[in-house]
């Protein structure tokens, strides 16, 4: 059976909110799906699944350090996630704060490694964003991204 885990980052709950709104989405979707605090995860530990999503608070316009230092650490499997499905999601404190800035980056970091990142032409295009806590539009964009997620991986991987 395929699986899924989300990584996240975050300070003061918003994060790992829409963390937990993205698990549970891809869960009840039927993907077996994780949701970890960056701090409790290695990067050889991204090898066991086919589905990878990371969350960040934005910081700067850019994810948060810890995300970026657990992408670094997986330059030592470079290559070898190939081919599984990627995903991103970030909350920031303002509009126009940077917070697509902050999701195209770990997208980008993901492409890098090889990951599919499947867009969404309906829904937040690059992945769910928010302001602050999660509102009910992001809670809705939360999970469709999780289930978007948890759809195609189950199609390439069961
Ligand atoms: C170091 C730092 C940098 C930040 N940079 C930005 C920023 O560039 N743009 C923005 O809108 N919010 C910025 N914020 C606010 C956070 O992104 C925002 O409060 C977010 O919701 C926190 O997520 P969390 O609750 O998961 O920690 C920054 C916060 C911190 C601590």
């Amino acid at each position: 059976m395929a699986k899924g885990i989300v990584v996240y980052y975050s300070k003061s709950g918003n994060t790992k909110q829409m963390a937990e709104l993205v698990a549970g989405a891809m869960n009840e979707e039927g993907l077996a799906t994780e949701c970890k605090s960056v701090d409790k995860v290695e990067a050889k530990d991204l090898l066991d699944y086919d589905a990878i999503v990371l969350g960040s608070p934005t910081y700067y316009g850019q994810m948060a350090g810890p995300l970026k230092e657990l992408i670094d650490q997986m330059v030592s499997f470079h290559g070898k996630l190939d081919g599984k499905v990627g995903g991103a999601f970030s909350s920031a404190a303002n509009i126009g704060g940077g917070n697509e800035t902050t999701v195209m980056g770990m997208l980008e970091a993901l492409l890098i490694a090889g990951l599919i990142i499947h867009g969404d032409p309906q829904g937040d295009h690059y992945g769910p964003v928010s302001i602050g806590r999660p509102d009910e539009r992001v809670k809705k964009q939360c999970a469709r991204r999780g289930r978007r997620i948890a759809q195609l991986t189950k199609k390439l991987f069961e």
